[in-house]
């Protein structure tokens, strides 16, 4: 592991020589837009209430409409920031390369997406959608939505939820297979503002047969399997990673 100025030029050549490429994203990717964190976003209202009590089945099926507004006041949060620097840098690199590097993002915000990332793989679901809470049946379709908090099926009752995955849940397997492709086929892993401590996303860097960059302000978990530890934000240093003249 090494850590310093001079590293970056290194990993540019790393990002040059890889024919595959993974950016493996978490909560710091988004800092720099202002997303708050879970816990940073608990204030008024809400300051009484734990998130982690909040993002279960249990707790919706036991109040729907309170996780439900708790969403929606998450949702507006989101709605009002932009992609950075780092995610526009990430997005130009896969236009000028296609199919040359793939994104895969623990966060909910879709600012990837919204910086023109094609093919993001959220890990964790889109915090914009809903989904149905029970497998939905033929009459659960849109012609039949009855508008409330939350939405639910006008024939049967079935209730729309936020397309997310909440604490206890399994990830969509498609979307892990695909990551998990993605980082088997890669010979370089950019770690970028993640923790590494929830799975299994962190083993997505442990799994990797190519090179591992932390890019991260401080120590993280997966600064251990790493080949190189860039310590900064991510809106700085990947358009210097990233770009061809930056
Ligand atoms: N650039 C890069 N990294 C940053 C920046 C920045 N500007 N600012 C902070 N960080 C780093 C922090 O140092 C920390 O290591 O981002 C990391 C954020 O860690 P977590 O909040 O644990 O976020 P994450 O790893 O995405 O959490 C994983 O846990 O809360 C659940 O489901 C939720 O997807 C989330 C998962």
């Amino acid at each position: 592991m090494t850590d310093g100025a001079g590293d970056v030029g290194k990993v540019r050549g790393w990002v040059r020589a890889a024919r595959r490429i993974v950016v493996l994203s978490g909560a710091g990717m988004s800092a720099e837009s202002g997303v708050p964190t879970f816990r940073d976003a608990q204030t008024g209202l809400w300051a009484k209430f734990r998130p982690e009590d909040l993002a279960t089945e249990d707790a919706f099926r036991a109040d729907p409409k309170m996780v439900w507004d708790w969403y929606a006041m998450r949702r507006a949060m989101v709605a009002k920031v932009e992609p950075n620097a780092g995610h526009r840098a990430i997005a130009a690199f896969q236009q000028r390369h296609p199919g040359r590097l793939t994104v895969a993002t623990q966060n909910v915000d879709g600012l990837h997406q919204h910086a023109g990332s094609p093919g993001v793989l959220a890990l964790h679901g889109n915090i914009a959608e809903d989904t149905w809470l029970e497998a939905p049946r033929a009459c659960c379709t849109d012609a039949n939505l009855l508008p409330g908090t939350p939405p639910r099926c006008a024939v049967c009752g079935n209730l729309r939820r936020p397309a997310v995955v909440w604490f206890g849940e399994t990830l969509p397997p498609e979307v892990l297979q695909a990551a998990q492709d993605a980082a088997l086929a890669s010979q370089l892993m950019l770690v970028v503002g993640t923790s590494g401590v929830v799975y299994p996303a962190a083993g997505l860097a442990r799994a990797t047969p190519g090179r591992v960059v932390v890019i991260n302000p401080q120590a993280s978990d997966l600064d251990a399997v790493a080949d190189a530890v860039l310590r900064g934000g991510a809106a700085v240093l990947l358009p210097q990673l990233l770009e061809e003249h930056p």
